[in-house]
């Protein structure tokens, strides 16, 4: 460690020790905590830093240049060298790897004034190079522990590659599946969405950030994001505050109980003030009513976005609406570095609000140990042994076969017989090596997926013939570019048509290509893109047994495959094992338990769709005047979706018995105790999501017509039946009023237990 470090630790080491032994109890031992310890060395340290080094901890830099080549000698480049020298910079962000990351950290760290090292920021979204299933796979497992474990697995990689702070999870709740980042959340429903924020957020930062194998997360991105207008990207969302409070929040809030470091604000604008300039949301509600103590991060250059949206009228407007309203760092947008000072010494900010942001990216410092040793992520060694250990390969794996949902399956066509058939897999995405690893992996390799071919090809009791049939797409799958679709190519329909006739089942791998769901990746079309709808219907006239695996990042519209397709998989984008766990689960090694995380429309003219609406005043026909119009429906597509939350089936079956509640009537601080008996009727172990769900009568605001308030993952071999207990109390049955108050109020409940949201086994009790 350099001289200039050593001096400033020693100097706030020193002012600790005066500190401490002011505080010595009566038996002469030290009362600091850690935390207190923590706070007394960032006041330290920000005693001795000059204003602009203040600002400068609240910049954030993109990866400029090949750190490991020479010096940047002008442009962009040279002036970012130039802030990193003079410690105007506090991150960084997209820079990875031991070496990289040591020599950014070591000009920051040997060559500024103070030597502050940096915290390194990555977009480690569903692993850094061993990838899992991305984020709507996962939440279709429901399995808390899985997550958890995914996020640890990603959090080990990458802090092994220098990396000490994940921009994830992102916790939008969305009803939107024409929104391309669907795939980044948990889906639409807050409660799910608040378990797995939590499961994430545990993974990522462990017991103790200071461990090396841990990282900091960051709830993104703050707030109401996934409520884009018609699920356009970046555009404008209006919703009202039953809706944020209720729906959008609740995830966010589970984070923060959960401790997440960081936060990181949104591109949209909530009532006509985009977020990364909102007081509301940030500082009245994160900073104040939830007590956050971490710092918040803007979203890439969404300050200087402030003024593209017509609500500053330039740079400096910017940086004191963003500043003011609690954005603590500036990711990319250049201003703060360059208007803060200004404004500080202007008196239109007071220095106590630099001082709060400053305090808080320093105390998330501290915690990460950078200032015991700034170089404790970048261990050469460590990173050769941790990044792509082949024991993640298992942990992915696991993950991926856990995030599979099997929405259909007559006459028991799955699973597949080992030995002695003719299948015929079809499709492009079937022998696909890159689309599998979605869209969020820029660490990793490009086609280092294992495909379905390759899955399948492990089984080797079958004569396994692959026609690819058709092309999803056309030219370049870059990151950064519009995926073209084949819309015309079919010159290869008849082969495949002729492998299909020849085959006993025939195995079609269709969908989205990973580079067509994510950021900026809307869609107002969410049918099988290109010809391979053509496809799987031309295929179906020559073999009616066909069994269809999804690729996709988002919800689509399926109806024809729904209505003649006798086995539908939906097998998303699964990450690096993707291949193996759907063969897995075809072959019946491996009983599907997934539960959808988001409703399927049957088209997109019923989105928004999710199961947790409201009932409206008109909800069902007037049964004694059918030919009636008035009331709340489509003439041309009914309400219902194609596939509800929290549908998915198992190669076995349940059933569900004797809903069971302690009381009927309760006061409203008494806790309700649920049971139901689930009994597997089939022939095979399988698992399944235990479902609860309540509807809140009558209420000051109203109030879903169901909302998932508690879930059990269960294991049961055939014949076995077990009593699943649940216990609801104020937490589950209280909601927010419009002014964001939590409260519960008296009055009758419905509880409904099952296997998806439209299950109608319910009971009823009374809050007194
Ligand atoms: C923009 C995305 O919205 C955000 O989620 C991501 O973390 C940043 N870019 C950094 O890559």
């Amino acid at each position: 460690m350099n001289i200039k470090f050593k001096l400033i630790t020693y100097i706030i080491v020193t002012i600790m020790f005066m500190a401490c032994t002011n505080n010595h109890n009566n038996n002469n031992t030290i009362t600091y905590s850690k935390v207190e310890l923590i706070n007394e060395k960032v006041d330290s340290l920000i005693k001795i830093m000059t204003l602009k080094e203040k600002i400068g901890q609240m910049n954030q830099y993109n990866g400029f240049w090949d750190v490991t080549g020479p010096v940047p000698n002008g442009g962009d480049a040279e002036e970012k060298y130039d802030h990193l020298k003079n410690g105007l910079v506090g991150s960084m962000l997209s820079v990875r790897g031991t070496k990289a990351v040591r020599a950014v950290q070591k000009i920051a760290v040997e060559e500024s004034r103070l030597g502050i090292p940096l915290i390194i920021g990555f977009d480690v979204i569903h692993g850094y190079k061993t990838l899992s299933p991305i984020p709507l796979a996962e939440a279709a497992s429901w399995d808390l522990e899985a997550i958890k474990k995914s996020a640890q697995v990603a959090a080990a990689e990458a802090s092994a590659a220098g990396i000490n702070w994940t921009f994830a999870p992102m916790v939008d709740i969305s009803r939107d599946p024409r929104w391309g980042r669907v795939m980044e959340g948990a889906g639409e429903d807050p409660y799910l969405g608040s378990k797995i924020a939590v499961a994430r957020v545990e993974g990522f930062q462990g017991d103790d950030l200071s461990d090396v194998n841990t990282i900091a997360a960051c709830a993104k991105h703050f707030a109401a994001y996934g409520f884009s207008e018609a699920g356009k990207e970046y555009n404008t969302v209006d919703i009202g505050h039953s809706t944020l409070h209720n729906a959008v929040l609740p995830p966010f809030k589970a984070a923060v109980d959960a401790n997440v470091k960081t936060l990181m604000n949104a591109f949209n604008e909530y009532d006509g003030v985009p977020a990364t300039g909102n007081k509301y949301l940030l500082r009245d509600i994160l900073k104040d009513k939830w007590n956050f103590k971490g710092f918040v991060i803007s979203d890439w250059a969404s300050i200087k976005e402030l003024v593209v949206w017509g609500y500053a009228k330039d740079n400096k407007d910017a940086a004191k609406m963003a500043a003011l309203a609690g954005s603590d760092m500036d990711m990319e947008s250049h201003i703060y570095i360059y208007e803060l000072e200004q404004l500080v010494k202007d008196g239109v900010i007071e220095e106590t609000i630099i001082d709060d942001a400053v305090r808080r990216i320093l105390t998330v410092k501290f915690e990460l140990g950078l200032f015991d040793d700034p170089y404790r992520y970048c261990d050469e060694a460590r990173e050769k042994e941790v990044v792509n250990n082949p024991k993640h390969l298992d942990a992915v794996l696991d993950m991926a076969k856990k995030s599979i949902v099997l929405l259909k399956n007559e006459n028991h066509l799955l699973p597949l017989q080992k030995k002695g058939q003719n299948i015929a897999l079809i499709g492009a995405l079937a022998n696909e090596k890159n689309s599998p690893l979605g869209s969020w992996r820029i660490a990793s390799k490009d086609s280092t997926g294992v495909s379905v071919l390759e899955g399948m090809q492990h089984y080797k009791g079958n004569n396994l013939i692959y026609k690819k049939g058709a092309d999803v797409s056309v030219g370049d799958t870059k990151f950064v570019n519009e995926i073209k679709i084949n819309t015309t190519d079919r010159s290869e329909f008849k082969d495949a048509i002729n492998a299909a006739k020849n085959a006993d089942v025939v195995v079609m791998v269709l969908g989205e290509h990973g580079f067509q769901s994510g950021e900026a990746r809307s869609r107002t079309d969410i049918d099988l893109p290109g010809v391979q709808q053509e496809l799987l219907e031309e295929v179906y006239k020559v073999n009616k047994n066909i069994v269809l695996v999804l690729n996709n990042g988002r919800p689509l519209t399926i109806n024809w495959a729904d209505k003649h397709i006798p086995a539908i998989v939906e097998a998303w984008q699964l990450g690096t094992q993707a291949g193996h766990a759907i063969a897995q689960v075809l072959y019946g090694d491996y009983n599907p338990s997934g539960k959808l995380p988001m409703t399927f429309p049957k088209n997109v003219g019923q989105i928004p769709i999710y199961y947790n609406h409201k009932n409206t005043g008109r909800p069902v026909r007037d049964e004694s005047n059918p030919n009636l119009v008035f009331w709340s429906h489509y003439s041309d597509v009914d309400n219902t979706p194609l596939y509800s939350f929290g549908h998915g089936l198992s190669y076995t079956s349940f059933e569900y018995k004797n809903l069971t509640l302690n009381k009927k009537v309760l006061n409203i601080d008494e806790d309700v105790k649920i049971s139901v008996d689930v009994t597997n009727t089939g022939k095979i172990t399988g698992k399944e999501v235990v479902q609860l769900y309540i509807r809140d009568l009558v209420a000051s605001t109203t109030r879903p017509i169901k909302e998932l308030k508690g879930f059990e993952l269960i294991e049961l071999q055939s014949d076995e039946t077990k009593t699943i207990h649940f216990v609801l109390n104020k937490t589950e049955l209280g909601f927010y009023n419009n002014q964001g108050d939590f409260i519960i109020e008296p009055g009758e409940f419905e509880i409904f237990i099952g296997g998806s949201s439209n299950t109608n086994l319910n009971t009823r009790f009374e809050l007194k």
